[in-house]
């Protein structure tokens, strides 16, 4: 099976606008099944689907809430980040737009097990539509019941409020984020604590992406064991892929983990079209590694991604053909990284401008084996020194090139023909 449709079932059947037809599509039962369960059911039951995080770095689901179910100090916060920055990933905009509802319970469930009584959601600037299907979602829940005081019927309260972001990409790191939601500017902070001690306003928070949030549903309804036995032992459960650039159906695709990226792109994405040749593809985004052709057989997991000292990123596969210049590319991603680097620490703020410079000599046809050199010792510096995964990850590019592409860097220093200084 291709596709495994877990939580976007309802899409297509359900118009999202309408509470009464998510109601219709056993919307909010998975939260009453998990009001009637005792929270360390509902732990037990995240532990045993080994769900990992879907933002990007794919860290377990089931250790964060119970880090934050343990925390006595109140208030305590669920806050969905809908960032969503990374160039090439759109699939928590396609949930937000297709199933706003799904999200909304998700983080029920997450207050719930965890004793938490307010979320936020911080929706990215650009996101205007779904911005608005969130907020007419958290309306109409609030009206039914499900957002409030003694929802169901139960002791339980919670709450939630939309927060805009402001085009940042760093904002989706999660410090950056709760600091830009607290009013400041979204700049990260260094870790321990992690939010889940000092989150929010100081208090206790749990922070996780839309795409895990909307799958918690689907685990109180299957159990926690089902789900583990879709995808890979690593790597459980279903994950979306953006797929985009040089394809023919572009879009969204639920798909298990441990399907290959060769089926993804030619039996869901129909090929490249026009007759021409796949020279490469980015995985991940912006953030991460570019791979050659040969290595489309390699299938989606956490731990094979983890072998490009890369995540899995947010799951976006961008498709580049043949007529596509390696280094134009690597310019492109550089200079995305140059522009959205916060200037906190160092490594990020002088190596992005630095490896900007250095990949346009190559565009340039002006590089030569010292650039190269440098080229390769900086990206190291930057992805172990940096401050954030942002400096971190912002070589990711050039690492993977430099080692699946060298032939095209030692080939464009022969051909720049620059004498190297004494
Ligand atoms: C520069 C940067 C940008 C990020 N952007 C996002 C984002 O847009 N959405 C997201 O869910 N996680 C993003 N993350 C990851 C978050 O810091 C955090 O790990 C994630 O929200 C945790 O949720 P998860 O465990 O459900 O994946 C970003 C991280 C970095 C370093
Ligand atoms: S790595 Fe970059 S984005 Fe992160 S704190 Fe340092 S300068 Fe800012």
């Amino acid at each position: 099976m291709l596709e495994h449709k877990l939580i976007t079932k309802r899409i297509g059947n359900i118009n999202p606008e309408s509470i009464d037809d998510y109601l219709k599509h056993d919307g909010y039962k998975m939260l009453e099944k998990a009001l009637s369960m005792r929270r360390i059911e509902i732990h037990d039951n995240f532990e045993a689907s080994k769900l990992r995080g879907r933002g990007g770095a794919g860290f377990p689901v089931s250790v964060k809430l119970m880090a934050l179910a343990k925390e006595s100090r109140t208030p305590k916060y669920v806050v969905c980040n809908a960032d969503e920055g990374e160039p090439g990933n759109f699939k928590d905009r396609y949930l937000m737009e297709h199933d706003p509802h799904q999200i909304i319970e998700g983080m029920l469930i997450a207050a719930y097990a965890t004793v938490a009584t307010q979320g936020y959601i911080y929706i990215r600037g650009e996101y205007a539509n779904a911005m608005r299907i969130m907020q007419k979602a958290i309306d109409d829940a609030r009206e039914r019941g499900y957002l409030g005081k003694n929802i169901l019927g139960k002791r339980f309260a919670f709450d939630i409020e939309i927060r805009q972001g402001a085009g940042s990409y760093v904002c989706g790191e999660e410090f950056a984020l709760l600091e830009s939601i607290e009013g400041k500017a979204g700049r990260t902070r260094v870790k321990p604590p992690f939010p889940t001690s000092v989150g929010l306003f100081g208090q206790p928070t749990l922070i996780n992406n839309v795409e895990t949030l909307a799958t918690f549903p689907a685990i109180i309804d299957i159990g926690g064991e089902a789900f583990a036995k879709i995808g890979t032992e690593s790597s459980t459960g279903t994950k979306l892929i953006s797929l985009s650039g040089n394809i023919k159906n572009k879009g969204v695709f639920e798909v298990p983990f441990g399907i290959s990226m060769r089926d993804i792109i030619t039996k869901l994405g129909g090929g490249v079209p026009n007759g021409r040749k796949i020279k490469m593809i980015q995985l991940g985004g912006a953030c991460g590694p570019i791979i050659p052709e040969y290595m489309l057989d390699m299938v989606i997991d956490f731990e094979r991604f983890e072998e490009f000292e890369s995540k899995t990123g947010a799951g976006a596969i961008i498709v580049i053909d043949d007529r596509f210049d390696v280094f134009d590319i690597l310019k492109r991603i550089s200079a995305f990284f140059e522009h959205e680097s916060c200037g906190k620490c160092t490594p990020c703020r002088e190596g992005n401008l630095h490896m900007l410079k250095t990949v346009e000599k190559f565009v340039d046809y002006k590089a030569t084996e010292k650039d190269l050199n440098a080229l390769e010792s900086l990206a190291r510096v930057m992805h172990q020194t940096s401050l954030c995964g942002l400096g971190q990850t912002a070589p990711t590019a050039v690492i993977s090139t430099l080692h699946y592409f060298r032939f095209s860097y030692l080939n464009r220093i022969e051909e720049s023909n620059i004498e190297e200084a004494a």
